[in-house]
């Protein structure tokens, strides 16, 4: 039988609720049509913003937003996106389908989306802005942070108030360029860290924002750019940067044929849970040099940009990077989120690509319509490990395919509650597991409830026409004998259990 043991740990890491963030640019539908749809729109909308999504990202309890981009923020300059939306200049996206961006949706409104998405009494969704290394200025960023955090009299202050914003945000996540190894500028790891020095420095911490400065990182398994990094930015008493980002997209196939997002074999599907247990090594590797230089973990690692990158669906604009989104990224969000968890000691923060429209989406829209992705569920289901308190787990499981079919990760959060998050990536297995407690007493009169997403099609994806194709569901499928709580797992299913 498959075994688990969750310990109880040193109850000292804690599972940072950003690794729940999310990521949003200026490419394809995301921003436009998926938040926004201006103030005169037919769709229900606050300020511009529309309603139905940012209700339902306020639901999965969304702690962070990355904005402008990904490749379209070292193209961005943030000036033109303030003042009257009609005076605003239009550019074309370069990177994104070539498209006239005409800057409606700008710095004002990039931060009343993340005041919109707060909710009353947490804390709030935290703003990261990603600035533009790659053909910006050290002025222009310098002078986006003094815009948006100064509290005072100054140049850029006073424009913020001309600009209808008496009070600064305090933005604290602020990143110095994006992929400066590829996109956003072609540079060596060398040329990058010199400039990311100069860039930073003048990010400063006005009013005592806590800014935290994330530097560009790297991709895969390009582990020399990490070592540059965190060689260059040493400094006697630490380091130069808070933390340092990485990328990994999901590929089934390669860049050149990536595979359909739900059309695909079985053999599809295993290649794509291998691609995504992946980060677990890649996470280590780079967690591995980071470790060198500092063994503290004084500098998080910001996994950015993550998620499954299919072909885009037929007849869509191939700029525009929309797929959907099937059971399968159900179980690749839950891959990565326990691997997440696992790690959260070294993780500071992970960022979704891309939250509407764009790759791997919770959330899709067609004009009025919007549906819930099966991996906004996964999101849904994991929420309870948000700032929760890690509780190590060991997995001894059968192997699908080569890999472990079963993966799993555990927290307590501060009422006491232990939080179990278990996947089983098997098309045909089901999995009997026994979960075993090391410091926690688990007996008949504990409480168990529990959410499974599965369906017997690996397949299976909501529709406009069939929004609840897959969605959650209770599970309750548990019996405790001997301190151990048993189940079994369905084939291809995400299952989280919580015990009282
Ligand atoms: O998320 C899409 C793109 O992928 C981003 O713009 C870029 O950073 C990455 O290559």
């Amino acid at each position: 039988m498959n075994k688990i043991t969750v310990s109880g740990g040193n109850q000292n890491v804690r599972i940072n609720r950003h690794i729940y963030g999310h990521f949003s640019e200026h490419l394809g539908r995301c921003i436009y049509g998926g938040y926004w749809v201006g103030e005169d729109s037919d769709i229900p909308n606050l300020r511009g913003i529309r309603g139905d999504v940012v209700e339902a990202l306020r639901r999965i309890k969304i702690p962070n937003l990355r904005w402008p981009g990904g490749c379209f923020a070292d193209e961005y300059h943030w000036k033109d996106g303030i003042g009257p939306r009609h005076e605003r200049p239009r550019m074309i996206n370069t990177h994104w389908g070539g498209v006239i961006e005409d800057n409606s949706f700008g710095v004002h409104e990039f931060l009343d989306l993340c005041d919109q998405l707060s909710l009353p009494g947490l804390p709030r969704c935290e703003p990261y802005i990603c600035g533009n290394v790659g053909s910006g200025t050290v002025q222009e960023l310098s002078q986006w942070v003094e815009y948006c955090n100064f509290d005072g009299i100054s140049p850029m202050a006073d424009l913020r108030k001309k600009n209808g914003r008496a009070d600064p945000w305090q933005v604290r996540y602020w990143g110095i360029g994006n992929e400066n190894w590829g996109c956003g500028g072609q540079m060596t790891p060398e040329f990058y860290a010199d400039n990311y020095k100069r860039y930073a420095c003048y990010v400063r911490n006005y009013g005592g924002a806590g800014v935290y400065k994330i530097a560009c990182g790297s991709h895969d398994d390009y582990y020399d750019w990490t070592r540059t990094l965190m060689e260059k930015t040493r400094v006697p008493n630490g380091f130069l940067l808070n933390g340092l980002s990485f990328h990994y997209y999901t590929i089934p196939g390669d860049w050149q044929r990536k595979g359909s997002a739900t059309d695909f074999s079985e053999d599809e599907w295993l290649a794509t849970m291998k691609k995504a247990i992946r980060m677990d090594e890649l996470v280590r590797g780079h967690g591995a040099i980071m470790d060198e230089f500092d063994p503290d973990c004084a500098v998080g690692m910001i996994v950015d940009e993550w998620g499954t990158w299919y072909d885009v669906e037929p007849g869509t604009n191939p700029g525009f990077l929309y797929q959907q989104n099937s059971l399968r990224d159900a179980l690749v969000a839950a891959l990565h989120l326990n691997i997440f968890n696992n790690y959260s000691r070294r993780i500071f923060m992970a960022n979704l690509a891309q939250t509407v429209n764009v790759l791997q989406s919770v959330i899709l829209t067609d004009e009025a319509r919007m549906i819930l992705t099966p991996t906004y569920h996964v999101f849904d289901m994991y929420k309870a490990h948000q700032d929760a308190h890690l509780l190590p787990v060991n997995v001894e499981s059968e192997s699908s395919g080569g890999v472990q079919s079963l993966s799993a990760s555990a927290s307590m959060d501060a009422k006491g509650a232990v939080h179990i998050s278990l996947v089983n990536i098997d098309t045909e297995k089901e999995q009997p597991l026994k979960i075993n407690f090391d410091d926690f007493t688990v007996s008949p009169s504990s409480r168990i409830s529990g959410q499974i997403i599965t369906s017997n099609d690996m397949r299976a994806h909501n529709t406009f026409e069939n929004p609840q194709e897959i969605t959650l569901r209770e599970f309750s499928d548990t019996t405790v004998s001997g301190g151990a709580v048993t189940l079994t797992l369905p084939p291809m299913s995400v299952v989280t259990l919580k015990i009282t």
